[in-house]
Order: structure tokens, then sequence, then C-alpha cells
């Protein structure tokens, strides 16, 4: 089967999955990582982009904020995957890949050693910085019934949402592995950096 058809059917597998998914993991951040991973593979030339595509869209399907255990998720990728004849050597990748890009609050120190998998962790970690990265952040904080802001706890990294920019999407830009990553978490970093800003001299109402 030609690559280009396996991606498209298993973008339709993918949306059906998460179509009405509410706290930021939904279809339109697995397609937005799709065409950054994309979009930064073209600019540095490299990686197989069969592998790049099929990691981009099915690296949370079954995320471990779910309850999913890695061992869930291998079942999940390879039922998914079965009916496309791929090679052992391709499923493998695309689930070692999967199992250890994800961010798991910081618990994950695995530093991904393919530029597949480094492409689609810098497109994912992209997603979560900018403006789609502030309205995801705080769409994850009401699914976890959290408040805005709590200043007297913002260095308690569960109490608010505006502790997370600290704990974790302010960071992310000096954590990308690519050029292209790089570049593109330069600009989406002083959209956060600002959005702060603004957020705090509107706080108190003055
Ligand atoms: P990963 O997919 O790498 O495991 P997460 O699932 O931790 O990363 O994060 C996915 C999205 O949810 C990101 O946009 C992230 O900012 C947001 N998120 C995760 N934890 C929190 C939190 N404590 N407060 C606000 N947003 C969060
Ligand atoms: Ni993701």
């Amino acid at each position: 089967m030609r690559n280009e058809i396996i991606i498209e059917d298993v973008k339709h597998i993918v949306a059906d999955k998460l179509r009405n998914e509410a706290t930021g993991h939904d279809w339109w951040h697995t397609l937005r990582v799709y065409n950054t991973s994309m979009d930064i593979a073209e600019a540095e030339g490299n990686g197989n982009r069969l592998i790049i595509g099929l990691v981009a869209l099915l690296h949370d399907v079954a995320d471990h904020k779910f309850g999913y255990t890695d061992a869930d998720r291998e079942a999940i990728i390879t039922d998914i995957l079965r009916p496309f004849e791929l090679s052992d050597s391709v499923i493998d990748q695309v689930i070692y890949i999967v199992n250890n890009m994800s961010f798991k609050q910081g618990k994950n120190k695995h530093v991904l050693e393919t530029i597949e998998g480094r492409i689609v962790q810098d497109a994912d970690r992209l997603d979560a910085i900018g403006a789609i990265g502030i309205a995801r952040a705080f769409a994850y904080g009401g699914h976890k019934d959290r408040p805005l802001y709590v200043p007297e706890h913002s260095d308690d990294p569960d109490s608010d949402t505006i502790g997370h920019f600290h704990e974790k999407l302010l960071l992310l830009k000096d954590g990308m592995h690519t050029e292209a990553g790089k570049q593109k978490a330069l600009a989406r970093h002083e959209r956060m950096e600002q959005f702060l800003k603004d957020f705090h001299s509107e706080w108190d109402g003055h």
C-alpha cells in the first residue's frame, strides 16, 4: 500500500477516536503536530516521512494521562496499524518513539535518539507554547478544576494554570532538538511572555 494512502487512512481512524476530546489532546492538536512535523522534516531535509507521520498521528491515541500503560498503548497502536501490512521494524519504531516522547509531568528523562522522534517531540512541544499553548493550558486546567491563578501558591505546579507556565511551558523553547523547531519556538515563547505580562497587569482590575 502506498504511504500516502496509509497516512490518509490513519488520519481518519485517529480523527474518529479524538474528535470529542476536550482536554487539549483533541484531533486538531494531533493534526497540527502532524503538519508541524512535516514542516520541520522539510526544513531539516531529514527523517523517514512515514515514521514521522505515523508517530505524529498516533502519539496521543492512548496517553498515559488517561490511565493507559505502555503495554496498552502498544496494543492499541498495533491494532490500528495491523491492516496496513507494515514491516515489524516500522511498527516497532513508531511504538518506541510514542512510548518515549511524552513529557509525563517531567518524569520522562528519556532523550530520543532518532531524528524522527526528535522532530515529532519538537512539534508536540511547539503546540504547548504560543497562542495555542496558552489556550490548551487553560483548557486543561479547567478540566482539572484548577483556578486560573493563585498568587500565593504559584510556585506549586498543581495549584493553578499560571504555575504551569513557570513549571513547564516557559522552559520548552530551550529543549528544542531541531533548528527549525528552535526558530518556531522563539516567536511562540515571546507571545507567552507578553501574555503573562498582560495577565498580571490586568489581574487586580486596576
Ligand atoms: P505530553 O503530551 O508531552 O505528555 P502533557 O500531556 O503534559 O504533555 O500536556 C499536554 C497539554 O496539556 C499541554 O498543552 C500542556 O500545557 C497541558 N497541561 C499539562 N499539564 C498541565 C497543567 N498542570 N496545567 C495546565 N496545562 C497543562
Ligand atoms: Ni500531543
